[in-house]
């Protein structure tokens, strides 16, 4: 029987929440890529009975898929994210995403660079004379979630609130089992709750005093005359929370990893700094922090050869694309002399990541701020990482650095 397990993470809400069973162990999920480039000569579209899905592994059928609205859908029957625009198909989704896009510009995540590179270095002067950290508790983690709140308009003096919660939101599951992701489905609802009602205050006040922050002006724009409703700004402030934080923490996190695993490009880039935004688009490519994406089929389909019948659930396995030999060459090599790098870790098409401009920023200032910080950064022997049990996430639990 299929166990569908409920969550409210924006990533785990597409299909049923088991892993693959090609998967399992921490030494497979800290490094799923052997299995993905032999599932994708062997099966490249297979269905999956165990968790009645199709999966789908190659580079050219995943970008088929993502580029088609029309034939996959985005939308969801339940969660924390129904009704938010990840999760909307068009007509509404365009709609939503010009709206949405008015106030998340380019401009509007480069003015925030300042307020990251202070955010950074204070986040790192706690723990510089300490000779170790644990990457994801001293930065990976803090550092989007300060910057989201900085974003949206959170009062300073409701920071460490925002926080708790938000972690909530984005903590895993203990372990792999059934129980497990039923408890963690049960807290990041209580912590969803508990943002909304808060979020619910601030667009109260910001309806009535108007600031320069996010929620002001999401509240303010129209399209065709027409304004987001409360409870559409609600959805999309909990979405950047969900869909935002988790993602680039641990798009620093692997990026870092990678550091610690091949000491040859932490040299090159930490003697040619102008190298990390090449060493952040490789670190998305090769450990990309949302490793599969979701779609349901809106009439019945064919994908590399295979009918899908209309009504089922898709999933795109982005890590498996991003090292697909018809598309890349050396794919399974990590390097900064790529000229084009066309991975898949942000989406693709009408979905592309409204957050990629951010995420990449925070990511770029924090390696930069790494590099230039510290003389050396390695991983501490003897302690084994232990995966994030998602099977849409690709992250560590932690990351212990000596440096
Ligand atoms: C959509 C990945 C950071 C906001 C997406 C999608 C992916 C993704 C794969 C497309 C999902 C789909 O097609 O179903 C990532 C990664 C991140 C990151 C890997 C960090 C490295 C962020 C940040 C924000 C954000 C920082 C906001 C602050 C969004 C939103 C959407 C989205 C609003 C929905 C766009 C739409 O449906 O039109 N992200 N994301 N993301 N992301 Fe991100």
């Amino acid at each position: 029987m299929t166990q569908v397990r409920n969550s409210t993470s924006a990533v785990e809400q597409y299909a049923n929440l088991i892993p693959m069973s090609e998967i399992a162990s921490n030494a497979d999920q800290l490094f799923p890529f052997p299995i993905f480039n032999s599932l994708r000569q062997n099966t490249p579209v297979r269905y999956d009975e165990a968790r009645s899905c199709w999966d789908v592994f190659r580079y050219e059928d995943v970008h088929y898929i993502l580029k088609n609205p029309k034939l996959f859908s985005s939308e969801r029957g339940s969660g924390t994210l129904q009704g938010s625009i990840l999760t909307m198909d068009p007509p509404r989704h365009t709609k939503m995403r010009n709206l949405v896009n008015k106030a998340f510009t380019p401009k509007a995540v480069k003015d925030l660079k300042n307020k990251i590179e202070e955010v950074t270095l204070y986040l790192l002067d706690q723990v510089k004379e300490k000779g170790t950290m644990d990457l994801v508790h001293s930065l990976a983690g803090p550092l989007p979630v300060i910057i989201i709140a900085e974003l949206l308009g959170v009062p300073a003096k409701d920071r460490d609130l925002f926080k708790t919660y938000s972690d909530v939101l984005v903590a895993g599951a203990k372990d792999n089992s059934n129980e497990a992701f039923q408890r963690m489905a049960q807290k990041r609802k209580e912590g969803s709750e508990f943002l909304k009602e808060y979020f619910k205050k601030i667009i109260l006040e910001r309806k009535v005093n108007p600031e320069e922050d996010l929620i002001s002006l999401l509240l303010a724009a129209k399209i065709d005359g027409e304004k987001l409703t409360e409870e559409e700004v609600l959805s999309f402030c909990v979405l950047l929370l969900v869909a935002g934080n988790e993602t680039t923490t641990n798009l620093i996190t692997n990026a870092v990893r990678y550091m610690t695993e091949d000491k040859n490009i932490q040299e090159q880039a930490r003697t040619n700094l102008p190298l990390i935004p090449k060493l952040v688009e490789e670190a998305l490519r090769f450990y990309p922090p949302i490793q599969a994406i979701g779609r349901v089929t809106k009439e019945q389909v064919k994908v590399g050869g295979k009918t899908i019948q209309k009504g089922e659930q898709v999933i795109c396995w982005v890590a498996s694309a991003n090292r697909d030999e018809q598309k890349f060459t050396e794919p399974n090599r990590f390097t900064l002399e790529r000229k084009l790098n066309p991975h898949l870790s942000f989406g693709f098409g009408i979905h592309f990541c409204l957050g990629a401009p951010l995420a990449r920023l925070e990511a770029e200032v924090a390696l930069l701020t790494l590099l230039s910080t510290f003389a050396k950064l390695e991983g501490v022997k003897g302690t084994e990482l232990e995966a994030i049990p998602s099977p849409f996430v690709f992250g560590v639990k932690r990351l212990p650095l000596k440096f």
